[in-house]
């Protein structure tokens, strides 16, 4: 057994899915049924310290300041787990993890928190990794976390091979390929705190919405449009397409059985508000999405942007506004071998 090089921090921020990811072909490798789009966002970022120390009876972990445990850090032994497999150590680890945005918001996606694991955890055990094989880590944690490994527009390739290894998230385009572009995160009040897995509510989608497969039939389609519609930085276009994968992805949520019904009064408000805002202007102004949770992202151009909040900033029920851009991916921010001083992470 070779011992465990140390400690290592790593940073990572959420993204939001353009074409989204719901179901797998494989739940255990987390290899999904259809390929997907994203932007990583700006500004919220999850910072992970992994430490391995020799003696460390079990894994620990600390999200913002408080002990865990419980699913959460089960979650992480079991990507802990991964990592010693293949690094061919036995060391327990401490985890230290933060994020600079309001856990319990909803906004939290386990995207940030999966894919800062993964890089921190990666290095502290002594991988090097590609970004491939990085993303590829980050899945395991969770699906969407493989897409935070990258800044700006992503692109997760479900692939077909029953191994996964042509199954990974790549960059399409640089956070700074479209300056223009900002996306406007309504947090609403009325949002649940607990709600069903991801992973779970969508094998139950799989195995029971009848829409389900005309959903995949028609996402290939969609989502090259997306790409091309991003490349060419046309506005209009890739409004629409947004608004449609989201309408797509709830209809899919809401003809599970039972239902799943993510969306709040305030949430449809925001979808309303957009839909009259787009009719008002004669040309699409804004898409609205959202993930499997209420709070609602509204992208538009820095252009419409006082059109837009006029629309809809006084709709009832939003606790608050963030405005976000497209932002960077995952970065190593310390490493340190076990037992260095401090200074150390
Ligand atoms: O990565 P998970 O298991 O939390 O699933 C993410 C599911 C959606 O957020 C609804 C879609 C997506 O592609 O991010």
């Amino acid at each position: 057994m070779r011992r465990a090089v140390g400690r290592a921090t790593y940073e990572a921020a959420p993204n939001i899915a353009l074409i989204k990811y719901w179901g797998d072909r494989d739940a255990e490798l987390v290899l999904p049924n259809n390929s997907s789009l994203s932007v990583t966002l700006d500004r919220m970022r999850t910072r992970t310290t992994v430490s391995f120390e020799p003696g460390l009876p079990q894994d620990t972990l600390q999200l913002n300041g408080r002990r865990a445990s419980g699913q959460p850090l089960e979650d992480v032994v079991e990507l802990l787990d991964v990592i010693r497999a293949r690094a061919g150590i036995r060391d327990r680890a401490a985890v230290r993890s933060s994020n600079n945005f309001p856990t319990a918001s909803g906004l939290a996606s386990s995207a940030s928190g999966f894919a800062a694991l993964a890089g921190a955890g990666a290095r502290a055990a002594g991988l090097a990794l590609s970004g491939r094989a990085l993303s590829q880590l980050a899945r395991l944690g969770s699906g969407s976390a493989c897409r935070s490994v990258y800044g700006g527009f992503v692109e997760w390739r479900a692939g077909r091979r029953p191994d996964g290894r042509d199954c990974y998230a790549r960059p399409l385009y640089p956070a700074d390929h479209w300056p223009e572009l900002v996306d406007r995160v309504a947090i609403v009040r009325d949002a649940p705190v607990k709600r069903v897995r991801s992973a779970l509510a969508m094998q139950s989608t799989v195995s029971t919405s009848p829409q389900y497969p005309g959903r995949l039939a028609e996402l290939p389609r969609r989502a090259a449009r997306m790409r091309r519609a991003i490349g060419a930085r046309d506005a209009e276009t890739l409004f629409e397409l947004v608004i449609e994968e989201c309408d797509s992805f709830r209809l899919v949520c809401e003809t599970t059985d039972p239902p799943l019904d993510y969306l709040t009064g305030t949430s449809r408000r925001l979808l309303d508000g957009v839909r009259a805002a787009n009719a008002s202007a004669g040309r699409p102004i804004a898409a609205y999405t959202h993930d499997a949770g209420a709070h609602v992202h509204i992208f538009t151009t820095r252009g419409d942007l006082a059109r837009l909040r006029r629309a809809l900033d006084r709709v009832p029920g939003v606790e608050r506004w963030l405005t976000l851009s497209p932002g960077g991916g995952g970065r190593l921010v310390r490493a340190a071998p076990y037992g260095a001083g401090p200074g150390a992470p």
